[in-house]
């Protein structure tokens, strides 16, 4: 079958190849035909080393499709279920997982890193990124990994539940909490800062101003739900005119550098909550004044996965895009074949997009 392989971090291209194939459906896991999977920056983060990544790899961890074959033991899914792919599952049973935070579970980070469940050349064995790779036709996936959804939701829709969507609704509700009536701003506005912004309309956000340095993502974020967008140069009239010079409620960083860590941190309101939602580089490092930390009592806080709970959230979602209040249509500005991955990495690298979905029909 085909799928797009990277050999080593560093390589700026995945290389489309037809000699795949997937290991067979061990116990406890299922195949999924792969029938949508958007692009998410991840995918770019992996390929230059920023997120760890277990070489050769499939990459793409943002997917759905329909269940094909199912191993021993598998209880919750059938032939022929239509999925979305999760990237980090959930057991259910560890302490994370009872406490209240399964985004954190661990049961299966080993498997991401040890199971290699593609081969390439009859020979090469070869891992998925995050334990998914569905940059490819098909893929062997934990039965925990993935969700069963209604039929009749289209496949590219799903898909973009699977990672970006999820991650960003998950950050504004579940991780910031945003209040009716708050004040937000959103740093970054690619698939997962549009997710935040959509998040904090549906939270009954007053005020939502979306910073990005591109100036079509500006007007992207106002089709979505921010009041105001504005480039980073203009970011300081703006908190002036928005907040009178405290800051905002919530400041989201939706990009993963320091740099907009430090920005985020520095417009949220004494009081307020600054969310890390982006994946930055672990020598990274974010220096913030010690006095600040104690005077101005911001929460700084995290964000692993939306911190979702799976099995509640994908159904919300689906909910709140059945009701119209969550677009995922027009996030998809991009449709294309794997054969395409590459030139979607270009588009994705130079901000022409939101969402780009691969579809494999
Ligand atoms: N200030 C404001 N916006 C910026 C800056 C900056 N200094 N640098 C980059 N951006 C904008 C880009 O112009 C782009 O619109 O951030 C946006 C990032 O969007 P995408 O590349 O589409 O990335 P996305 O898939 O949304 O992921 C964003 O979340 O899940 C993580 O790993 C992911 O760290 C990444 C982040
Ligand atoms: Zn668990
Ligand atoms: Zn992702």
């Amino acid at each position: 079958m085909k799928a797009a392989v990277l050999h080593n971090v560093g390589d700026d291209k995945l290389d489309v190849r037809d000699d795949v194939t997937t290991t067979a459906v061990g116990a406890g896991k299922v195949r999924i035909r792969i029938k949508a999977t958007g692009v998410c920056h991840s995918d770019l983060s992996a390929m230059n080393g920023t997120i760890p990544v277990a070489v050769p790899a499939v990459l793409g961890h943002e997917g759905a499709g329909e269940i094909v074959e199912v191993g021993a033991g598998v209880t919750s899914l059938a032939e022929g279920d239509h999925v979305v792919v999760c990237w980090s599952p959930q057991c259910g049973a560890c302490k994370e997982c009872v406490n209240g935070q399964p985004q954190l579970c661990m049961a299966y980070m080993i498997n991401a890193f040890s199971d290699a469940h593609f081969m390439f050349d009859g020979t090469t064995p070869t891992f998925g990124m995050a334990g998914a790779g569905t940059f490819a036709e098909e893929v062997i996936l934990l039965e925990q990994g993935a969700v069963k959804i209604d039929p009749d939701i289209p496949y590219d829709i799903a898909s973009l539940l699977g990672c970006g969507v999820m991650t960003g609704v998950g950050a504004a509700i579940n991780a910031g909490k945003i209040e009716p009536g708050s004040s937000v701003v959103v740093f970054g506005c690619g698939g997962v800062g549009i997710s935040v912004i959509q998040g904090a309309r549906i939270a009954g956000a007053a005020t939502i101003l979306a910073v990005d340095m591109v100036e079509a993502k500006l007007g992207w974020a106002k089709q979505f739900g921010a009041t105001h967008a504005v480039t980073p140069d203009q970011l300081p009239d703006a908190l002036r005119e928005l907040t009178g010079g405290s800051g905002f409620d919530y400041a989201f960083e939706v990009v993963g550098r320091s740099q907009t860590i430090k920005a985020a941190y520095s417009a949220t309101r004494r009081g307020g909550t600054t969310v890390v939602v982006g994946v930055g580089r672990a020598e990274d490092m974010v220096e913030l004044s010690a006095f600040d930390l104690f005077y101005d009592e911001k929460n700084l806080r995290g964000t692993y996965y939306g911190s979702a709970n799976i099995r509640r959230d994908f159904p919300r979602l689906l909910a709140l895009w059945r009701s119209g209040q969550l677009d995922l249509e027009r996030m998809i500005t991009r449709r294309l074949a794997l054969d395409d991955i590459n030139d979607a990495f270009g588009a994705l690298s130079a901000g022409d997009v939101i969402r780009q979905v691969i579809t494999f029909d």
